[in-house]
């Protein structure tokens, strides 16, 4: 592949026409949206879903999001439950991707859903993802910006660590709010929990009204849901080794700090980063991937990781550092 001449530009209205035009060519765009930066490509045209898949690195048996706009422009690609539609209803815009059964005529490339007869559909929040799809007025596939098996970017300056020289342009919209990717819940039959991620399952359970179902490693059957396909134990690595509740801090070793309390041999860290001094889970998911890269880069040994507790945004917060920590 020949390095393109990856451009930045900040967030305004000649940015986003310019991505507009860029997506309208078959270009590959990333953008900002609430939770990390998504790389954007035309879901309808099969070339540039393969090229996002090659700029990425990406196994292309992953099937990819659809982001659309609004919920009327949802139902063209999938059918809603009554389950389904009250999620939609209650959370878009914002982090929840659903998982539902494509509909007919959709006009998703087949590459994108990776030839399932299922789709992951979402409507973002953030005011410069929706103002591309508005103007674009077709679906827009775009998985997070980073290569494949490196932790999401929740910055352009990471997009650009990343994928420099293989997609056309970066929209630079700041930080991302929320951190940790979207929400995956399917609705294929009994509504499970695919990804934790930017809205808590609690608040999906309260708006259901009754449990989640559990996704499962075990293959797919009338009566379990597999994970979502791109949940590789190993997805959110970092080069440098994770040693996940840290009780201490060894010498040689990287911190990634949760809450107040100091940990022994904190003063021993190369380095060391406080996911959120004040114990705040949302500032967590903030920071959490743009300090375990900030912690990756500083030669360590290993990242030695506090607890971070289990509840909220808790859940997306510590399966994201399993992953980091799994073995590869
Ligand atoms: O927050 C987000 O969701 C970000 C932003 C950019 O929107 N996007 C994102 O996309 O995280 P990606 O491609 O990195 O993760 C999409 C996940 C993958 O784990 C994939 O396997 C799963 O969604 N997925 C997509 N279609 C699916 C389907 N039909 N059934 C089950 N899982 C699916
Ligand atoms: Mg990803």
């Amino acid at each position: 592949m020949t390095a393109l001449a990856t451009r930045v530009l900040n967030a305004d209205g000649d940015a986003i026409a310019e991505a507009v035009r860029c997506l309208a060519a078959g270009g590959l765009v990333a953008l900002p949206t609430e939770t990390v930066y998504g790389l954007a490509a035309d879901a309808t045209d099969g070339r540039a879903v393969a090229r996002l898949y090659e700029a990425k690195g990406r196994p292309s048996f992953n099937p990819l999001i659809a982001h659309v706009a609004d919920i009327a422009a949802a139902r063209r690609l999938a059918s809603f439950n009554a389950e389904a539609g009250r999620l939609a209803e209650t959370f878009w815009p914002g982090p929840l991707t659903l998982v539902l059964p494509k509909a007919g005529g959709c006009a998703v490339a087949e590459l994108a859903t990776a030839g399932l007869d299922s789709i992951a559909v979402r409507v973002p929040h953030h005011a410069v993802a929706q103002d591309i799809l508005q103007r674009f007025g077709k679906p827009v596939v775009a998985p997070s910006a980073n290569s494949s098996g490196h932790v999401s970017p929740t910055t352009a300056a990471h997009v650009l660590h990343d994928l420099r020289g293989r997609i056309d342009l970066i929209i630079d919209g700041g930080p991302t709010a929320v951190g940790v990717e979207s929400t995956i819940v399917a609705c294929l039959g009994e509504p499970t929990l695919l990804r934790a991620g930017g809205v808590p399952r609690e608040a999906i359970e309260r708006a259901l009204n009754r449990p989640l179902g559990r996704a499962t490693d075990k293959p797919a059957s009338a009566e379990n849901v597999p994970l979502a396909p791109g949940m590789l134990a190993s997805h959110y690595a970092p080069r440098t080794p994770v040693r996940l509740d840290a009780a201490s801090v060894e010498a040689g070793e990287a911190l990634l700090a949760f809450g107040p309390r100091p940990l022994p041999g904190a003063q021993r860290a190369a380095q060391q980063l406080n996911l959120s001094a004040r114990g705040d889970l949302i500032e967590a998911a903030a920071n959490l991937f743009a300090h375990l890269r900030a912690l990756d880069a500083a030669g360590a040994s290993a990242i030695a990781v506090m607890p971070v507790p289990h509840a909220g945004l808790g859940e997306a917060i510590n399966d994201r550092l399993q992953r980091a920590a799994a073995p590869r």
